[in-house]
């Protein structure tokens, strides 16, 4: 019997000392299957508490129940301590440093021509414009003949003008956004009144003109407008773009679409009128735009008579506008894709 607890007490201090090393689980496992399972030590001794003396059996079943409790209890006490550990140390590994600089994501801008066109349009919506677009391959006849270009007009002129195959083939590129005007009366009856943005194209190509560029266009018509009319549109717009004191002077002009015509100045934005300023060449102006009072052969070619109804119409250059808005001074910048040049807008 002696033999039989001293076995039990080693086995119960070999079986704790294991449990206590567990470092898994999983090794936790393997040393409960060993000392507990079906087939472990200590099941083999209960087994055979049937082949001792009578009087030794309630002490030794006691020892080894007591065991058997004692067992469980460090494997439940091992086990929450591994979970314990394993929990904290994922919390440790999943901690965030809120002071750790964040990732700076790149941030992308507007193309300045693409803000001021915008800004452009947002104005004449405010001023009641609604916006229409119109197709940059024209024909001969939206592109200059609707518009009173006469055949022989300079802007006709092969310098100016992308033709599509050649000019007897009446397709191009669009060389304003005049051609809109014509679109829009034709399906439109007066009321009207519109703006037109888009690109345009000429062949042209230096430090103030590229091949590509854009416009936006104005028309009004209605019963008694007049070039009162205009000149308010025209002031306020430049006002709401450049600035609410920029004084603008209209100075008469020609284009074939509109009479009178005239040609609109800002004061010049950099120099305020200085003799020596390269940009205004010394004038103190700058020209800004073309507009005029649409003309009656315009109106009989989309059957508008002009005897009721009178319009005007305006265009602007959009990189022309950003340019002296953000004082740039070649319009090439722009199309260059140089991340410098735009990231500065
Ligand atoms: N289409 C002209 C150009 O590209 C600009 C222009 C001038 C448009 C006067 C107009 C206007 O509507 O009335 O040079």
């Amino acid at each position: 019997m002696k033999e039989l607890a001293e076995k039990i007490q080693s086995l119960k201090n070999e079986a704790l000392r294991f449990f206590d090393q567990a470092q898994s689980e999983e090794d936790l496992y393997q040393t409960k299957v060993r000392y507990l399972g079906k087939k472990g030590e200590l099941t083999e001794i209960l087994k055979n508490l049937g082949q001792l003396p009578p009087a030794d059996r309630p002490i030794l079943g006691a020892l080894a129940n007591q065991l058997r409790s004692d067992l469980e209890e460090a494997y439940q006490k091992r086990t929450t301590q591994i979970k314990e550990t394993k929990i904290l140390k994922t919390l440790e590994a999943d901690q965030i440093d809120l002071t750790l600089p964040g990732l700076e994501l790149p941030r992308g801008s507007l193309h300045p021509v693409h803000q001021v066109l915008s800004d452009m349009k947002n104005v004449f919506r405010r001023m009641g414009f609604d916006i229409f677009e119109g197709p940059e391959i024209e024909s001969d006849y939206y592109n200059f003949e609707a518009l009173n270009i006469p055949e022989n007009h300079p802007a006709r002129d092969m310098q100016d003008t992308f033709y599509l195959g050649g000019p007897q083939d009446k397709k191009l590129l669009r060389t304003h956004t005049s051609p809109v005007q014509i679109r829009v009366m034709e399906k439109e009856k007066p009321p009207i009144q519109m703006v037109a943005p888009g690109v345009v194209y000429r062949r042209d190509s230096d430090v103030s003109h590229t091949p590509m560029f854009h416009q936006i266009e104005g028309l009004l018509v209605d019963r008694g407008i007049s070039l009162a009319h205009l000149k308010g549109v025209i002031e306020v717009f430049l006002r709401a773009i450049f600035s609410s004191d920029i004084k603008v002077q209209f100075r008469p002009s020609y284009f074939p679409f509109t009479e009178p015509s005239a040609e609109v100045d800002i004061e010049c934005v950099f120099c305020k009128s200085s003799l020596s300023c390269r940009i205004c060449k010394g004038t103190g102006w700058l020209e800004i735009m073309g507009c005029g009072m649409v003309h009656p052969a315009v109106f009989e070619k989309v059957w508008i008579n002009p005897q009721i109804f009178t319009g005007f119409a305006f265009g602007i250059g959009i990189e022309r506008v950003a340019m002296l808005k953000y004082g740039i001074n070649d319009i090439r910048l722009f199309f260059e894709n140089d991340l410098r040049f735009l990231e500065q807008f």
